[in-house]
């Protein structure tokens, strides 16, 4: 499927504009997932993954500043305004982070299993892009500098899982890959369910509202024209506001 798409994937990120876009939201993002990650070090109670939770937060702060620092430095060239309208999020996903996990509510293991799945995501869309990018070195960098991480993450929330739930981790993973799925079960669901109000509210437009149009036309055609002399009974002093 990645290889079908891969096509797509390179006219995506050949687009200068876009391309400083995205990674100025995938800035945003990693940002975010190391502030999930602070809050995750410090509802822990286990020293070894608080400290391991600290290192990988600011891996994602790092990350952050350099997607921004890219980003930015795109944008620099480009002239004010215009350009390659429509996200199109889905053909450059970045780092899904705890996505709309409450860090408070999980236990270690079933954070661990989510985070490991999460990164696991991250590292091959990143090393996806790193095959694409070979039109923009500095672009490329980045991403071989934070693919590197990446792995790293994948590989040490996997490591942590089998030590904190020795025996359970495989139903774990399959537990959060179930989570995830329903995640993106969700956002279609919404996508799906605007498109349906869209669709219904333009036949409503066009099938309900030609026959109020319709009557009320008719009925303009019956007003008299211009100013009517109003009835004596109404014309008295005004003995109220209203
Ligand atoms: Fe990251
Ligand atoms: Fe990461």
């Amino acid at each position: 499927m990645r290889h079908l798409l891969r096509p797509f994937y390179r006219r995506f990120w050949n687009d200068r504009r876009r391309r400083a876009r995205t990674l100025l939201r995938f800035a945003e993002v990693e940002a975010d997932g190391g502030r999930d990650l602070v809050r995750a070090a410090e509802v822990t109670r286990d020293p070894t993954l608080r400290r391991l939770f600290l290192i990988h937060a600011i891996d994602e702060q790092r990350h952050a500043e350099l997607f921004r620092n890219r980003g930015l430095d795109l944008m620099r060239g480009l002239p004010a305004g215009g350009g390659a309208e429509g996200r199109a999020d889905w053909l450059a996903p970045g780092e899904r982070g705890l996505d709309d996990v409450r860090v408070e509510q999980e236990r270690d293991a079933s954070l661990l299993a989510f985070l490991h799945l999460s990164e696991k995501a991250a590292a091959r869309d990143f090393a996806n892009y790193v095959g694409i990018l070979e039109g923009d070195p500095p672009t490329r960098e980045v991403f071989e500098k934070v693919l590197h991480d990446e792995s790293f993450h994948m590989n040490y929330t996997h490591a942590q899982l089998v030590r904190v739930a020795p025996g359970d981790h495989r139903r774990l993973i399959w537990l959060a890959r179930l989570r995830r799925l329903w995640g993106v079960y969700l956002r279609f669901a919404s996508v799906l369910a605007g498109v349906i109000g869209a669709v219904v509210l333009t036949l409503q437009y066009f099938i309900l509202l030609p026959p109020f149009a319709l009557m009320a036309r008719r009925a303009q055609r019956k007003e008299p024209q211009g100013w009517t002399a109003i009835a004596p009974d109404r014309n008295g002093a005004l003995g109220r506001q209203y």
